[in-house]
């Protein structure tokens, strides 16, 4: 392919903001009808119907993942880590009682939906976000207490930019000591624990001028509202330890594993605010997640106080391990730990 039949090139990202608002025409679709599941191919998104009384709709029986393709500097196209992101959905559903999404069905319609969309994925620093998802779609309204054994699994894509709208500058975050969702929901990626997340980001973005809140319950760091949380300085970085409470990000465990090959100790462990608060004086810390990369915070607020983290930019820790992980998922550097499909 050339670059003529591209669609977008680098100068035309702007106009793909905000992240996720651009949507390809065509959606890869499989649905689990009988015990099992069965292919619809590619369908105009217009093509796509639900029914009012669906599951989902009622009852919450839906999660989705988030990955990405990259079109590398030689025009062709790269997905980071898909199996990793199949395997989150499959533990999603499982927690939801949904169908479980077969891997290599799964891994064909993320192939499928890319190859659709191929004049859509932009050039660097331009990526096509892969957005599928998975509803319970049983017609039963009284279904409450019933798990839906009917449901739709479809692909979208989407051609982005930034995920953050400031771009690069260093992000600004309320620390509220509340929890994002439950403890034993937090690890599962379904539309409700951004919904529970979402009037007290607004609200804090209106009172505070902050991105994202970053939920601490009982003084537990935890994560923010879209993206996980990491402490980074010259040696380390810290992040809480897998539990059930929180999203087991893929581009958390990316940075684990590149930080450890460069040399930094890992240390996989709870610490609270006042942890935190002493930390803002020599480290950093940054947001992880695939829409967010990994983004670095400049100013944290804490019961009506300011902390400058960096000199309110992102340290050079942060854009270190950033540009390490944006070389493996676009090809110019390998590590060799098996994270790159090629199509
Ligand atoms: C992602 O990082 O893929 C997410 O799902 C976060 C979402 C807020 C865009």
């Amino acid at each position: 392919m050339n670059s003529k039949s591209w669609r977008y090139t680098a100068e035309d990202l702007p106009q793909l903001s905000p992240f996720g608002s651009v949507l390809a025409d065509r959606i890869a679709i499989s649905r689990f009808e009988d015990g099992g599941w069965k292919s619809g191919g590619l369908i105009p998104m217009n093509d796509f119907r639900l029914h009012p009384g669906a599951h989902c709709l009622h009852y919450g029986s839906s999660c989705f993942e988030g990955l990405k393709a990259y079109r590398w500097d030689d025009d062709s196209i790269a997905l980071f880590r898909p199996d990793r992101h199949i395997q989150r959905m499959q533990q999603s559903a499982a927690v939801l009682r949904l169908p479980i999404p077969d891997r290599d069905e799964l891994m064909e319609m993320l192939v499928a939906t890319v190859m659709d969309a191929m004049a859509d994925i932009p050039p660097a620093p331009g990526t096509l976000y892969l957005r599928p998802i998975l509803l319970g779609t049983d017609t039963n309204i009284g279904a409450a207490a019933r798990p839906s054994e009917s449901a739709v699994l479809y692909v979208m894509a989407s051609p982005v930019g930034d995920y953050f709208a400031a771009g690069d500058r260093a992000l600004r975050l309320l620390i509220q000591e509340s929890a994002r969702t439950t403890s034993q929901f937090g690890k599962v990626k379904t539309g409700a624990n951004y919904a529970s997340a979402l009037g007290i980001t607004l609200d804090a973005r209106d009172k505070w001028g902050t991105d994202q809140i970053l939920f601490c319950p009982d003084s537990d760091v935890q994560e923010t509202g879209a993206s996980n949380f990491v402490l980074i300085d010259d040696k380390t970085i810290i992040t809480k330890p897998l539990c059930d409470s929180f999203l087991h990000g893929v581009t958390r465990d990316s940075v684990l594993q590149i930080g450890r090959d460069l040399g930094y100790e890992i240390q996989e462990k709870d610490f609270c605010v006042d942890d935190l608060l002493k930390w803002t004086q020599h480290g950093e810390a940054a947001l992880s997640g695939t829409a967010a990369v990994l983004a670095g915070v400049g100013t944290m607020i804490h019961n009506e106080k300011e902390y400058t983290l960096s000199g309110g930019e992102t340290g050079p820790n942060t854009q270190r391990l950033r540009k390490a992980l944006v070389s493996v998922q676009r090809g110019t550097e390998a590590n060799g730990h098996g994270w790159i499909k090629k199509l």
